[in-house]
């Protein structure tokens, strides 16, 4: 059937049963291919994306329950030439080893970020605790989402916002 979706801002029609897991419309429908399928059963955190700004397993959404929400990516964040400041941080810490992980991680990180600029560590590990790397880049990780914190609390305060 005709289900309509709306991705990084951009609504889209897609010809899908409902009950197929958004990561795979993402990536075989849209051609967005930045969250990964890594386990399929909500175990790694490979395929997370953002579903009205809360981190979600794409592999475990039903692309049917996607009405009226709004799904974001990591292509909604930046791009090569123009990173985000979350990406900036994980280039500039060199956190990625393989990569396979690095888009859900950085979702993830996203999704704290976006309601929390200055998040301890210890909420960062309990934040990112469903997202796993099986190259044990976890401390680079974890100084890239320090990083990205003190970039955006840095413009926060150039800004002029308390
Ligand atoms: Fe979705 Fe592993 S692929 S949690
Ligand atoms: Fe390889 Fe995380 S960098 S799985």
């Amino acid at each position: 059937m005709t289900l309509s979706i709306e991705v990084n801002g951009s609504k889209h029609s897609v010809e899908a049963d409902p009950s197929t897991p958004l990561l795979y419309v993402l990536r075989n429908n849209l051609e967005l291919n930045g969250a990964k399928y890594g386990c399929g059963l909500g175990q790694c955190g490979a395929c997370t994306v953002h579903i009205d700004g809360r981190a979600v397993f794409s592999c475990l959404t039903p692309v049917g329950a996607l009405e009226g929400r709004h799904v974001r990516t990591i292509e909604g964040l930046g791009t090569i030439e123009q990173p985000n400041p979350v990406q900036k941080a994980f280039q500039d810490e060199q956190a990625a080893q393989c990569g396979y992980c690095i888009a859900g991680m950085i979702m993830r990180a996203q999704a704290l970020l976006d309601r929390n600029t200055t998040p301890t560590d210890e909420e960062i590990r309990v934040h990112m605790q469903p997202n796993l790397c099986r190259c044990g880049t976890h401390m680079r990780i974890l100084r890239a989402i320090r990083r990205a914190s003190d970039i955006l609390t840095d413009n926060r305060s150039s800004a002029g916002v308390e």
